[in-house]
């Protein structure tokens, strides 16, 4: 590389070298086309990449690049998602996109990063059928962007860096939030639990926990600067801390973020039921700022499929453990996420799967139709459950999940809840939205002012999974 200065070895030093470095060639840019380069990051997938977004971006108008939500821009980033092949597909469509945008501004650097990039056979794909492609990087790397695309800048050929995994964890790295009043933050990364259908273990790597120092500053740091509500995130947030020099608890970590000055909402994500311990149960009881919402995802209501999935406790254990929340916590608003036609379900395991439903009576769940993932164990079974089976499946289960998620959205009608208001109404805009502790939208008399505002807001009517309101003095 050029340069007359020797990059630091330590990071984040390094990086911010390299920031430099980019600032330069942003410089010499703007001379010759009397504008800053634009840079837009798409995002696919989930809270952890969009996380991720939020630190590529910040790199990036660090290194003095021009935020654009526009794909015609100098500097396109794709952050992806291969959790079902829909995403995948996704990605590969919208390159033919980029490709074109190309053909019109040559200079354009296009780059792909993120889960997707972690399988080999996408790369491949990518090297073989997508030359224009400029810089490919993984999920491991992701703080290695401004030196990547320094090295991108000097090279003028295809820059591929994809890790097999990694134990570091780079910390205070700059980052632009999506919303100045709400913030992810990351507590973990990464996941050990090896769900036979997913894919995600292969792609993030290990599990490892940050530091609860690193966590709590930032959240301190986060409250400081007008953030209210947080979400920790993390593939299963209940192992949290296991692997930590001084272990600690979740729960643990969930009172200690409840005793920061300003933060008014804690929320999380995801809490897999096989590590819900009584101690979380307990102090998200005994602790306001924790949302009354668990995001606990079922998988299947079948004791034998859940056996086939890895998932480590079975129809009778979810529910018995959904029956304490309950009890303990009456308010609690539940949610799930469900996969139809795992290999080999039959038509009584998808029964039982309906069966939680009815009994659970979630808040709302998302549903999936099973995504063969290469190179994970239920990718080899046999017995895959052919579409024809599994698509009405799936729309029996959409129609049963709808019903009951509107009828228990109905029993909060005449209630006064705290919404925080998130933005304008995308249709009216006389009205705001807010979302309830409950993870549920309300919709309300307000303007822009209210951005970022906790509000007391009586829930006039239910419109199945979302509510019309009005605001209380
Ligand atoms: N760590 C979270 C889930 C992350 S992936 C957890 O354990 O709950 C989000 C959801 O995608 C999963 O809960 C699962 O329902 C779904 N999913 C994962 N792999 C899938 C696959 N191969 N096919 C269909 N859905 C899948
Ligand atoms: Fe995937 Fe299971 Fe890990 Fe969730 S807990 S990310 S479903 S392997
Ligand atoms: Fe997708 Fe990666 Fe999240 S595969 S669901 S973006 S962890």
């Amino acid at each position: 590389m050029n340069g007359n200065s020797v990059p630091p070895a330590d990071e984040p030093a390094r990086q911010y070298y390299y920031m430099g470095k980019c600032q330069k060639w942003v410089q010499s840019f703007e001379r010759r086309k009397g504008r800053r380069p634009t840079a837009c990051i798409q995002t696919f997938g989930c809270q952890m990449n969009a996380k991720d977004s939020e630190k590529l971006l910040g790199v990036l108008l660090e290194a003095g690049f021009a935020a654009s939500e526009d794909e015609a821009s100098d500097f396109v980033l794709y952050n992806t998602c291969t959790v079902r092949d829909n995403a995948n597909q996704r990605v590969y469509g919208r390159l033919g996109y980029l490709n074109r945008l190309k053909q019109k501004n040559p200079e354009m650097i296009i780059a792909l990063c993120g889960c997707m990039m972690q399988e080999p056979s996408v790369v491949e794909k990518i090297k073989k059928s997508y030359r224009f492609v400029d810089l490919i990087f993984g999920t491991h790397n992701i703080f290695r962007l401004a030196e990547l695309l320094y090295c991108c800048l000097e090279e003028k050929q295809m820059v591929v860096d994809i890790w097999d995994g990694t134990d570091q964890i780079v910390e205070n790295l700059p980052a632009r939030r999506k919303y100045p009043f709400k913030s992810g933050v990351n507590i973990m990364y990464g996941c050990n639990n090896f769900c036979s259908y997913c894919i995600v273990p292969y792609v993030r790597g290990r599990e490892r926990s940050r530091e609860p120092e690193d966590i709590l500053s930032e959240i301190r740091t986060l409250a400081a600067d007008g953030v209210v509500e947080v979400m920790l995130l993390g593939q299963n947030v209940n192992s949290y801390g296991k692997t930590l020099d001084v272990p600690m608890t979740f729960a643990e970590l969930l009172r200690r973020v409840a005793e920061i000055d300003g933060l008014e909402r804690i929320r999380f994500m995801t809490s897999h039921p096989k590590d819900l311990s009584d101690e979380l149960i307990g102090v998200m009881r005994d602790c306001p700022k924790i949302c009354r919402h668990l995001h606990l995802p079922l998988q299947s209501g079948s004791s034998r499929i859940l056996k086939m999935m890895n998932r480590v406790y079975n129809k009778e254990q979810y529910l018995a453990l959904v029956e304490k929340i309950k009890r303990e916590i009456p308010d609690m608003s539940l949610t799930t996420d469900i996969i139809v036609g795992f290999p080999g379900e039959t038509e009584e395991d998808f029964e039982e799967t309906l069966d939680v439903v009815r009994r659970v009576r979630y808040d709302s769940a998302f549903t999936f139709i099973y995504s063969k993932r290469t190179g994970t164990p239920a990718a080899a079974m046999e017995e895959q459950v052919p579409e024809e089976v599994v698509k009405p499946r799936f729309e029996r289960l959409l129609r049963e999940v709808q019903q009951i998620s509107s009828k228990v959205c109905r029993k909060d009608v005449g209630k006064t809840m705290t919404a925080l208001v998130e933005g304008m109404d995308t249709h009216d805009g006389r009205l705001v939205t807010g979302r309830l502790g409950n993870n549920i939208m309300v919709h309300f008399p307000g303007d822009a002012s209210d951005i970022g505002k906790l509000i007391p807001v009586m829930l006039l009517e239910s419109k199945g999974f979302y509510y019309m309101g009005e605001r209380l003095p």
